[in-house]
């Protein structure tokens, strides 16, 4: 039957057993960001258009062509979010907390929108995985959030990722290298209309360019790090320095200036190779203008989002297979105990998900299922020594037992309910 809907472009819907390894790699990330006193910030998807224009900035990709814009009802301009650090920064000014006790650090989760044209590991709906660290200038923020983010990376199996670093510097430091790109390209004269535009909005933007030829030319184009001013060089220095000392793997990429306005000094992105075209598994830098830039103190801050679609698409990272128990009443009559079987079941056991067939459709059917699931149990998630049928018949109703089927041997018992849990154990622990 052909489906009368379908997705929108762009969107996807996940399902077991995938949903089962995001959520269990979510488990690992929560784990492992408030071992280091990050609280989870959960947004809302809608703000108001005019906080992405001022923050990521009017004249980037993201703002000016990728975002889903719209009026309300009352003719407000609202956007879809095309990311959270904006959303979070808005939260704790309108909170109060920006001028709190620091450092604030939080952590999110969320869906993100960005009208891209889709393809593998590019969505127009996708997931990050992001985290802030509010109100420290020095370098110990870099390094701080950069090893939690290697100890997550490292949790997930990864074991030969490193993080590529730049710092843009200063404002000043911008308007300096921006000039020199505008110089460089001056004698350009078959630029797009849209690098064209960007050479005069914003130059930085050109190393977003899909076009070769502007890509060629960016290969010996002036760096951030000819502009910077002492500070930001000797920080750079610093952070260099903190990650080697942690053992955090880096290397240098001049040319990395990242696609949103906010940055300041650091920047950073972690790519896999294996990823393809869209190689970003996370990026992020520091931020020291923005909070006070959306009308805050001036608060300095530093921040990662991890593209989780592309991050589980390429991490080694398997939770550990389910048990199962396949509880089966012999028709309608035994449904009522076996659903109390179930339960009992459910108490003793750990790590085991206990199905009942519902539908009763008698023991031939449901030994049928219970095979289909046992051949299919590697790509459901399902651990292959730990699956079993439990009949209950008119027989076994009758003498207070259940008959236990393990899937693995085919062995067959049949035993008092009673003894349930201490069986339950010993097929735990197999
Ligand atoms: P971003 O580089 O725009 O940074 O996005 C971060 C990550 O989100 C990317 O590296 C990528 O993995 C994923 N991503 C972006 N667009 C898509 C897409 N269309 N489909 C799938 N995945 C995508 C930010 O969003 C900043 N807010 C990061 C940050 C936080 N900086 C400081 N704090």
């Amino acid at each position: 039957m052909t489906p009368r809907y379908r997705a929108v472009k762009g969107t996807r819907d996940l399902f077991p057993p995938e949903t089962e390894r995001w959520a269990a790699a979510e488990a690992v990330c929560r784990d492992v960001f408030r071992s280091r006193g990050f609280g989870e910030i959960r947004t809302p998807s809608l703000e108001h258009t005019d906080l992405f224009a001022r923050s990521v900035g009017e004249t980037t990709d993201i703002v000016h062509k990728e975002m889903y814009t719209f009026p309300d009802r009352r003719g407000r301009s609202l956007t879809l979010r095309p990311e959270n650090t904006a959303g979070v920064v808005r939260a704790i000014l309108e909170k109060g907390i920006a001028t709190g006790p620091m450092p604030l650090r939080v952590y999110y989760f969320g869906q993100q929108f960005r009208y891209e044209r889709p393809q593998a590991g590019r969505y127009r709906e996708f997931r990050q995985i992001g985290a802030e660290l509010f109100g420290v200038p020095g370098p110990a923020a870099e390094a701080e959030l950069l090893e939690m983010l290697f100890a997550f990376l490292g949790a997930l199996g990864f074991v030969s990722l490193s993080v590529m670093l730049n710092s843009v510097g200063t404002a000043a430091t911008r308007a300096a290298f921006s000039d020199a790109l505008r110089r460089h390209f001056s004698g350009a004269n078959d630029l797009s209309e849209e690098d064209q535009r960007r050479l005069v909005e914003n130059p930085l933007r050109l190393f977003e360019s899909k076009d070769p030829a502007v890509r060629r030319r960016l290969e010996d184009a002036p760096r951030t790090r000819d502009f910077l001013d002492e500070e930001s060089r000797a920080h750079y220095d610093e952070v260099k320095r903190l990650l080697s000392g942690a053992g955090i793997p880096w290397e240098e990429n001049p040319g990395l200036v990242r696609g949103l306005d906010y940055y300041t000094r650091t920047v950073f992105e972690v790519v896999s190779r294996e990823l393809g075209a869209q190689d970003a598994i996370l990026g992020g830098g520091r931020y020291d203008n923005l909070v006070e830039s959306l009308g805050g103190p001036p608060l300095p801050a530093i921040g990662f989002a991890i593209g989780e679609d592309r991050l589980l698409q390429v991490a080694p990272f398997r939770p550990p297979d389910r048990g199962l128990v396949l509880v089966l009443p012999q028709g309608p009559e035994a449904l009522g105990e076996a659903l109390r079987v179930a339960e009992e079941i459910r108490s003793a056991a750990f790590g085991v998900s206990v199905e009942v067939d519902l539908l009763a459709r008698g023991f031939k059917k449901g030994l049928s299922r219970a095979g289909m699931l046992y051949e299919e149990a590697t790509s459901r998630g399902y651990d292959r020594e730990r699956m079993f049928v439990a009949l209950l018949g008119a027989d076994e109703l009758a003498a207070g037992t259940v008959t236990w089927k393990n899937l693995a041997t085919g062995e067959q018992e049949t035993f008092p309910r009673s003894d349930l849990p201490q069986r339950f154990g010993g097929a735990r622990a197999s």
